[in-house]
């Protein structure tokens, strides 16, 4: 395990001002949180390649793609020349994702699998031993600014108790409505990478807001008044 980490999702973000709001979370952030949607496999539409290549050119953060496509395989080389790091694609796009796999391997980008509220761990337990990452939705996706589903919470512990029981190395990422509220609950669980879009770009300071994020997984904040 490299660490719990911190991904704010720019959905959350000014979109007049992208640039600023990369800039503004920079130095807190450990990736950043690129969502992205198609308008088909989420009722939703967000940004694509040209952004994050434009985007590319104003930061050195890891991106973390979280893909809502229906066809989360189709643009896997030109993400990869977009800057992308890591590409997350949903097992209820991609049933059989192993093909998914060795191209993302083959273009450079770390992969992982993403489960929404409805579908079990077990769907994809079958991958786990080839995958960088997890993604546990804990909202449906499509939209920021959502509720967090405490249902997500055993999914995230059957997973851990999955990867250590099975000498796995694979992150658990946990993503929508992640805040002060339930961050130390999810990492608990066993998440190592927190998403965070409304709480932190939401925030008067969005730096701040990762910092005090932060300070609860490290086991602080509650100490201080
Ligand atoms: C939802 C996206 C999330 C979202 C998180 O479909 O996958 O990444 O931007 O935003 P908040 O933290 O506002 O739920
Ligand atoms: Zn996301």
């Amino acid at each position: 395990m490299a660490g719990l980490r911190i991904a704010p999702s720019l959905l959350a973000a000014d979109f007049g001002y992208l640039v600023e709001a990369v800039s503004a979370i920079e130095s807190e952030a450990d990736l950043l949180h690129l969502d992205i949607m198609d308008g088909h496999f989420v009722p939703n539409l967000s940004f694509g390649l040209p952004v994050i290549a434009s985007l590319r050119r104003h930061t050195e953060l890891p991106f973390d793609c979280h893909l809502m496509t229906t066809n989360p395989d189709a643009f896997l080389p030109e993400l990869a020349a977009a800057g992308a790091d890591l590409v997350t694609m949903h097992i209820e796009a991609i049933p059989d994702p192993t093909e998914a796999m060795k191209a993302a391997s083959s273009n450079d980008l770390g992969f992982g699998l993403v489960i929404s509220p409805p579908t079990p761990f077990s769907a994809v337990a079958p991958f786990m031993e080839t995958v960088n990452m997890l993604l546990v939705m804990s909202v449906n996706p499509g939209f920021g600014g959502q509720s967090f589903m405490s249902e997500a919470l055993p999914k995230i512990e059957q997973a851990r108790i999955w990867i250590e029981s099975h000498g796995l190395e694979a992150d658990i990422e946990v993503d929508g409505g992640i805040s002060s509220e339930n961050i130390i609950s999810a990492k608990s669980a066993g998440a190592t990478i927190f998403v965070a879009g409304t709480s932190v770009f939401g925030a008067p300071d969005p730096a701040e807001a990762i910092r005090g994020l932060r300070r609860m997984i490290e086991g602080e904040s509650w100490i201080q008044e």
